[in-house]
């Protein structure tokens, strides 16, 4: 019950009842930390593949994936009761369809996302008061380092980020190449390239073009791309492979801060042609919170490990002019990362 107001006024409780509702979605909010790690969990130890094949008791689960069947079936139960397992009467649990998408190498797959989220990323979240309150990034205060250095130093960590990288540029590459059309290009560098999910996806339904995969050392050194794509080692901030028509930067601007973004841009500027083009493809910051909530919650990932941010359309133009190209379009694309496809030139 809600007593009536006059327009302009903040309606006022008359009873417990709104209260409630408020604490109950507050304390909701607040446990969110336990839905991340119990997603997280069944992410490690594989839960999904096992219960893809069949519904399966804890107790037969847990021998599969090598735990405890006791801590094992309570994780299974929160699952539950977030919608992403079902349990049967007979102490049976299977996947609902938000749980098949946390199975390994399907399409749409998000365990590699999850198993960042709940592990290497989670680890900054305790940092992020202090880093917001004094500054500096939250991931390098509690770890001690910056996060690419970091992994670098970790492979189970690297592991579990490139694969998050891969779930996620599988479900960009689709969307990308739904709305741009890379035939005009003769020779296009894929700057941070990853594993090269999205470069190999652009190379297999475009003719003609013929790629080269630019990353760290210990990336590159697991990418799988078609035959004939040339794999360079490097850093972007030393340089860049030269000689493309096209440069392509995929979800890397977001990691860094104007200074840094514009250093990578004028290694790309300094490696093309006066003809050559920029494709930037990265989330679009909504003017409005409400919006656009998962670029929103992308943000806040990069306040936490990274120096970067999300961009709106005018500051993505502020940014290029300042490295010496000019925004030529915007287009947009399906994804609900709110993902574009940036094209700039040589000003
Ligand atoms: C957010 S991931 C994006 C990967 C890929 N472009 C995609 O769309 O999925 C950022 C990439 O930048 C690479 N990276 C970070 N620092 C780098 C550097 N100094 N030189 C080259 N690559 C770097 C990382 O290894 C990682 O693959």
């Amino acid at each position: 019950m809600v007593a009536p107001t006059t327009p302009g006024t903040t309606p006022t409780p008359t009873n417990d009842a709104p209260v409630a509702d408020a604490a109950a979605r507050l304390n909701r909010l607040a446990d969110g930390y336990l839905v991340t790690a119990a997603l997280h969990v069944a992410a490690e130890l594989g839960v999904a593949d096992v219960l893809d094949r069949g519904a399966c008791d804890a107790e037969r689960l847990a021998a599969e994936v090598g735990a405890r069947p006791g801590p094992l079936s309570r994780v299974l139960r929160l699952l539950v009761a977030e919608g992403v397992l079902v349990e049967f009467p007979d102490g049976t649990f299977s996947l609902t369809p938000s749980g098949r998408l946390l199975r390994s190498d399907v399409p749409g797959s998000l365990r590699g996302v999850v198993r960042a989220r709940g592990g290497v990323y989670a680890t900054a979240a305790p940092a992020l008061a202090e880093a917001v309150r004094e500054g500096g990034v939250a991931f390098e205060r509690a770890r001690g380092e910056p996060f690419f250095e970091h992994l670098a130093q970790h492979p189970a960590e690297l592991a579990a980020f490139q694969a998050s990288m891969v779930d996620r540029s599988a479900r960009a590459a689709a969307d990308v190449l739904a709305v741009y059309d890379f035939g005009r290009f003769r020779r296009l560098v894929d700057v941070g390239g990853g594993f090269g999910v999205l470069l190999s996806a652009i190379l297999t339904a475009t003719s003609g073009v013929s790629g080269v995969l630019f990353d760290r050392a210990e990336v590159v050194a697991s990418a799988r791309v078609p035959e004939g794509t040339e794999v360079v080692a490097g850093d972007f901030f030393a340089g860049v492979p030269a000689g493309g028509d096209a440069y392509l930067l995929s979800w890397i601007l977001h990691d860094w801060d104007d200074a840094d973004a514009r250093r990578i841009l004028t290694r790309c500027r300094e490696a093309m042609g006066p003809d050559g083009t920029l494709l930037v493809v990265d989330a679009m910051l909504p003017e409005r919170a409400a919006d656009g909530p998962a670029v929103i919650r992308l943000d806040v990932t990069m306040l936490l490990l990274a120096t970067g941010c999300e961009r709106t359309g005018r500051e993505f133009g502020e940014l290029f002019a300042s490295a010496g190209f000019t925004l030529r379009r915007i287009v947009p694309t399906a994804s609900p990362l709110g993902l574009v496809v940036l094209e700039a030139v040589p000003a």
